[in-house]
């Protein structure tokens, strides 16, 4: 064999993996069948501004070891993720917090936002949350759920709130402090240049083929490597045999306008239903980039079709029962071992791509 590993795919897990088993002196070769490396996480410049072009990447983690890990690609700026909503015209801070509390309700202090919320729960009488609005419902009370969680999820998702399980938003970040910092975590930060320098320096020194996709000579890729490392779609490497697992799928329009600031954020939220998309990125403010034009992307969830690019798995008990029969298939492979979102059908942020990237590279020894 040629070599060590094979490793379908060039995103962040694939590349950790080629980048740490290089490093130990094995011979790897990553196949991608895009025009370019690193999979999601891919940015690309235009007018100085790195342009995420699938969406908003914002590294977080409160893994200490994961951070250093990733700071040794590339520096992180001190960026915090501090979203806005628009709710037809009315503009509202995210996470839930007093900011939020105070321009829905005027409420002044955390007592005051508790009682509101408490309020709007007892009206609800919701005793055990059965379904997605019973849950923010009583977490947030009806106002909060009615102009901030019904629509965007709605268009998120494809299905009305009532529909939808409870617990994808178990966690609502909801804060009784002025403090509109999304994310809880540590560490938090975009990397200055871009996250393409980052898989750049990853596979410095690892063949790469691109534009090369693993199904279309399956049979020469298979007897390449000692080991393959997939990650792609799992169901489509069982030529879907048990069916498809199902995804939710986006749209990206970009435009680059010829002004400075488009939206004074880089990221504000559409909640109502009747905007077809959920959200517009403004590319500069995740880096503090002058330049006197700006590039906005609006985001529009669709339901996902066969061949196109898949974005989130749909992880509800029929999808989780079918991955379950793939990956029966999976543990029973020698030579051959699944990783990252497509090959575990998960949602992993990106600290949790790398983290299971090393949790690998350590089992392989
Ligand atoms: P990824 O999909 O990136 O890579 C797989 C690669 O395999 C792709 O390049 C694909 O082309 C290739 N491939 C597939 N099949 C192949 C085949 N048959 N032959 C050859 N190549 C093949 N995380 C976070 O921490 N903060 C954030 O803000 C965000 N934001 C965010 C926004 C959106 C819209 C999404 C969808 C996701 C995020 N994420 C995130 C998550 C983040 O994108 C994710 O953690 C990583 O990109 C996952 O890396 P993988 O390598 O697992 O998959």
């Amino acid at each position: 064999m040629k070599y060590d590993y094979l490793i379908v795919g060039s995103g962040l897990f694939g590349s950790v993996f080629a980048y740490e088993m290089t490093k130990r002196d094995k011979k790897c070769l990553v196949i991608e069948k895009r025009d370019h490396i690193g999979g999601n996480v891919y940015t690309e410049e235009e007018h100085g501004i790195n342009l995420h072009k699938y969406g908003a990447h914002i590294f977080h983690t409160d893994n200490k070891e994961i951070w250093n890990y990733i700071n040794q690609f590339a520096e992180f700026n001190r960026y915090t993720n501090s979203p806005v909503a628009n709710y037809k015209g009315e503009l509202y801070n995210l996470p839930f917090n007093m900011n939020t509390f105070y321009k829905m309700w005027g409420v002044k202090t955390p007592e005051e936002a508790k009682a509101k919320i408490e309020e709007q729960k007892r009206e609800a009488n919701i005793k055990s949350p059965s379904n997605l609005e019973e849950q923010a419902i009583s977490l947030v009370g009806y106002d909060i759920y009615e102009k901030l969680v019904k629509g965007y999820t709605e268009k998120q998702w494809g299905r009305d709130c009532k529909d939808l399980p409870a617990f994808i938003i178990k966690r609502l970040p909801v804060r009784f402090t002025f403090d509109n910092n999304y994310f809880n975590d540590l560490y938090q930060g975009i990397p200055i240049g871009g996250y393409r320098k980052i898989i750049e320096k990853m596979l410095e020194a690892v063949d790469v083929k691109l534009n090369t996709d693993f199904f279309e000579d399956r049979e020469k890729w298979l007897n390449i490597a000692d080991k393959i490392i997939f990650t792609g779609m799992i169901d489509q490497y069982y030529d879907y045999c048990f069916g498809e697992l199902e995804y939710r799928g986006l749209d990206f329009e970009f435009e680059t306008l010829d002004i400075e600031n488009y939206q004074g954020n880089a990221v504000i939220n559409y909640t109502d239903r009747e905007t077809p998309f959920t959200r517009i990125i403004e590319h500069k403010h995740f880096e503090n980039i002058e330049s006197d034009k700006t590039v906005i992307t609006r985001e529009y969830p669709k339901t996902w079709q066969k061949g196109e690019e898949a974005y989130y798995p749909m992880n509800d008990d029929k999808n989780s029962e079918l991955f379950a029969k793939y990956k029966q298939l999976a543990d029973k492979e020698d030579n051959l071992i699944f990783g990252g979102r497509l090959g575990m059908y998960q949602y992993y942020d990106m600290w949790k791509v790398i983290e299971e990237a090393l949790k690998l590279v350590k089992s392989l020894g």
